[in-house]
């Protein structure tokens, strides 16, 4: 039921107002003692000659409903106050038949390009990109939910003169057994070494060029050596998303871009968007903005370059309605300028993509880098959280049947959870312990409280219906608020691309039930015993809905 809905035709059968108008002048007043909607009567001054408060006065005296439990004019408000019990057996009736679709709306429709996660290969996976992979994961999930169809693409790093570089070291100094051991870490200590040699012999930097460019050209070693380096990385890679319980739609790669880039670079010339500087090729963006370099001085391809050629592919491909770029924020300038070069090339469609920034993670307040040896490294972050979680079952509840799983789920949870509370575009240190704390406003909470909703269905080992919805109390009144705003939260969430606005939802509505839990004894055999499991299974549905939402799961046991 829509209370706002019902606020509006009852306006309208007092005055005469097209309904969208007198939705769109209804308000929420901010003290909630002034009701739950308000109507301002000023706008219908000057037609009717009469002071708002009169108005105000007027339609009150023939407006009576149902649904509200006080309708009074304050001043020049007409303020309705929502009857508890309605809005309480309304919304659970809702909830309840919708079951895990409520929610659900058609707010559009259509393709959504997501590029996410995107790692390199050859380098551990980092924190960034973690955050990218669940932040991506979670918007695509809540756009699934509002109408849209997501498509989830990891652009992997797995293209540049970095190769170059690592196809030297390893001819240097690889070793095949190492890498088969353990490959990102032996690749990136070639990697680093490359780097600390190459001080000193800078000769080194042009032999990496040169492998570079074998490989742009389909030197087989060169080539073979790369898909190796990439099999492997995409190997351990998988582990985590595993972990995360992640899939893609896409692995295509930078380097899947390599033999289309020709056909970018001829459109740039023929528009007469290519210019020389120091003997590279670059788009011109004005007088107050860097040019984009699209070929390096030697001819070969950059990142934006295989960019662009994916942007098109997918415009092509997948006729998106809207390219999201899940990526820190440290590459914001970067995104400008490639929607740039796509206007400049005349595409219109340049308007829908839209670079989706997050805040940088650093640890005791230092960046994080992986060559200064300043690193988290996220498979033993999820270990340790598990690890964490399985202790806490140990102490908690020893005779739990599926121990592991839940700890998986925990502490896994756990991790997500924290990465997506804070508002993307917040920084945040990095500290294990913060991240796998359970109590307060954490994944684990939020899953504890709902495992306890489904333990007191258990008990009840009732089946719950909606033929009895009568409860009143201000607890359960907290609870269907929280209920009902569910499908506006949604809305919000999709349309910043904030995943946090769905954590912090399921916090406060925890938080609520959590209350309710502690204030009224739900399993007492009398005639509302029925009405309040419903409020339970309700809450129930909704928390584990946000929860998946966020791409937590949600055990029924823990
Ligand atoms: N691999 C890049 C990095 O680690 C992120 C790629 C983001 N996606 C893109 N289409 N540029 O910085």
């Amino acid at each position: 039921m829509d209370f706002k809905q019902k606020v509006v035709e009852l306006i309208s059968s007092q005055v005469e107002l097209p309904k969208e108008k007198i939705n769109s002048l209804i308000e929420r007043p901010k003290n909630p003692e002034m009701g739950d909607y308000a109507f301002p009567a000023f706008i219908l001054a000057k037609t009717l000659h009469k002071n708002p408060a009169e108005i105000a006065k007027d339609i009150v005296a023939n407006l009576a409903d149902d649904n509200f439990e006080k309708i009074q004019a304050v001043g020049p408000y007409v303020n309705f106050s929502i009857k508890k019990s309605a809005l309480i057996s309304q919304t659970l009736e809702e909830v309840l038949v919708k079951k895990n679709n409520y929610g659900n709306q058609n707010l559009g429709s259509g393709n959504v390009a997501i590029d996410m996660s995107s790692p390199n290969i050859a380098k551990p996976m980092s924190m960034g990109h973690l955050r990218s992979t669940v932040i991506g994961n979670s918007i695509a999930k809540i756009l699934t939910k509002v109408g849209y169809t997501p498509i989830k693409i990891n652009h992997l790093g797995d293209y540049g003169t970095q190769f170059g570089k690592l196809i030297t070291a390893y001819k240097l100094w690889g070793n095949e057994e190492d890498v088969k051991k353990d490959p990102i870490n032996s690749l990136f200590h070639y990697y680093v070494k490359f780097h600390e040699v190459a001080e000193e012999k800078p000769e080194l930097e042009d032999e990496g060029r040169a492998w570079f460019k074998k490989l742009e050209g389909g030197d087989p070693e060169a080539v073979k050596l790369w898909n190796w380096f990439r099999k492997v990385s995409l190997q351990e890679f998988n582990r985590i998303y595993k972990k995360l319980n992640v899939e893609f739609d896409s692995y295509h790669g930078e380097a899947f871009y390599n033999d289309k880039m020709d056909v970018i670079v001829d459109e740039l010339r023929q528009k007469d968007l290519l210019v020389e500087s120091r003997g590279a090729q670059v788009v011109d963006l004005g007088p107050d903005k860097n040019p984009a370099m699209i070929l390096k001085s030697d001819g070969t391809s950059i990142y934006t370059t295989r960019d662009l050629t994916a942007a098109e592919y997918r415009k092509k491909h997948y006729d998106f309605v809207q390219a999201l770029y899940v990526v820190g924020n440290e590459q914001s300038a970067y995104f400008e300028q490639l929607k740039e070069v796509l206007k400049k090339m005349g595409h219109n469609w340049a308007d829908d993509i839209h670079h989706i920034p997050f805040g940088l993670i650093t640890q005791g307040g230092k960046k994080l880098s992986t060559r200064k040896g300043n690193v988290v490294f996220l498979d033993k972050v999820l270990e340790d959280a598990v690890e964490l979680a399985m202790k806490q079952i140990e102490t908690k509840n020893p005779g739990l049947p599926n121990k592991e799983q839940v700890a998986n789920e925990v502490g896994i949870g756990a991790v997500v959870f924290h990465d997506l509370k804070n508002d993307r575009l917040d920084a945040f240190d990095f500290n294990l312990e913060e991240v796998v704390r359970f109590e307060g406003e954490t994944g684990p909470y939020v899953q504890y409280t709902n495992a306890r909703a489904q333990s007191i269905l258990r008990k009840a080992n009732q089946i719950v219906t909606i033929d009895e919805l009568d409860l009143s109390d201000e607890w359960a009144f907290a609870v269907a608020k929280d209920l009902a705003d569910f499908p506006a939260v949604l809305a919000k969430a999709s349309e910043k691309y904030e995943p946090s606005i769905i954590a912090k939802f399921a916090l406060k509505l925890a938080k609520h039930f959590n209350k309710y839990y502690a204030n009224v004894r739900i399993l007492d055999e009398d005639d509302q015993l029925a009405a309040r499991l419903a409020l339970v299974k309700a809450t129930s549905i909704v928390l584990t809905e946000s929860l998946h939402l966020l791409g937590v799961a949600a055990p029924k046991e823990m």
